[in-house]
């Protein structure tokens, strides 16, 4: 899981945001909007991860909030208590968050996939696209000023790319949402999990997070 390296990307490459999917609504209502969306959800069973998961993780903090990060996956943590990045590597995300002067609270964090795959393996094609709708629906009614794409899974999705997360991270790219509006700014960077295991990485996230501070400031 999360790993920085390239080789070839089995994540797909998704269409834009899905239009035949129900409307988010109402229309500037976050909290609605994502109310909708977890109603929508329901006890999801539209993929292989829902016979092992113990909690759908559907993402959490402001709905309002102008920074959202979007990771892999839940881990064991996460599915035991159905938040997003509870674990250590999530107290490590909470770090980041402080870094840039933000609280948790103040940003939105979700993941391409809302349901553990079964020993933290990667998550497989028919999984991300069976997520895509209610992340993309997610996207749309926070409308984040930022999107910041944790690891490899979550920069591909968002750039709607193949590229390694080696050549995406620290490159400003553009999420273009359903609906009016500008395209979002995505930052990709390394997951946290990485950071774990590769604690020279961090000084690469800080400065990407220095560009997002800067973009938030806009
Ligand atoms: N890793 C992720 O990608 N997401 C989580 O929620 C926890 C760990």
């Amino acid at each position: 899981m999360a790993q920085p390296s390239a080789g070839r990307s089995t994540v797909p490459v998704p269409t834009p945001a899905a239009a035949s999917f129900p409307a988010a609504a109402p229309a500037g209502d976050p909290q609605a909007g994502l109310h909708a969306i977890r109603e929508d959800l329901g006890d999801c069973q539209r993929c292989k991860l829902a016979g092992g998961r113990k909690t759908i993780v559907f993402g959490q903090g402001d709905p309002r909030a102008r920074l959202m990060f979007v990771g892999e996956a839940p881990g064991a943590d996460e599915d035991e208590q159905g938040l997003a990045f509870v674990g250590r590597a999530g107290q490590l995300l909470t770090k980041i968050i402080e870094a840039i002067g933000l609280r948790r609270e103040d940003v939105f964090i979700a993941n391409v996939l809302k349901c553990r795959p079964p020993q933290n393996r990667n998550p497989e094609t028919d999984e991300i696209l069976s997520c895509q709708p209610f992340l993309e629906r997610q996207i749309e009614a926070i409308r984040p000023t930022v999107l910041v794409g944790l690891g490899k899974f979550a920069a591909q999705w968002l750039l709607k790319t193949a590229e390694p997360i080696t050549r995406l991270r620290g490159r400003l790219g553009d999420y273009a949402a359903a609906g009016p509006g500008a395209p979002i700014k995505v930052m990709a960077t390394y997951h946290p999990a990485y950071l774990l295991r590769n604690p020279g990485a961090k000084k690469d996230v800080w400065e990407d997070m220095k560009v997002v501070r800067e973009l938030l400031k806009e």
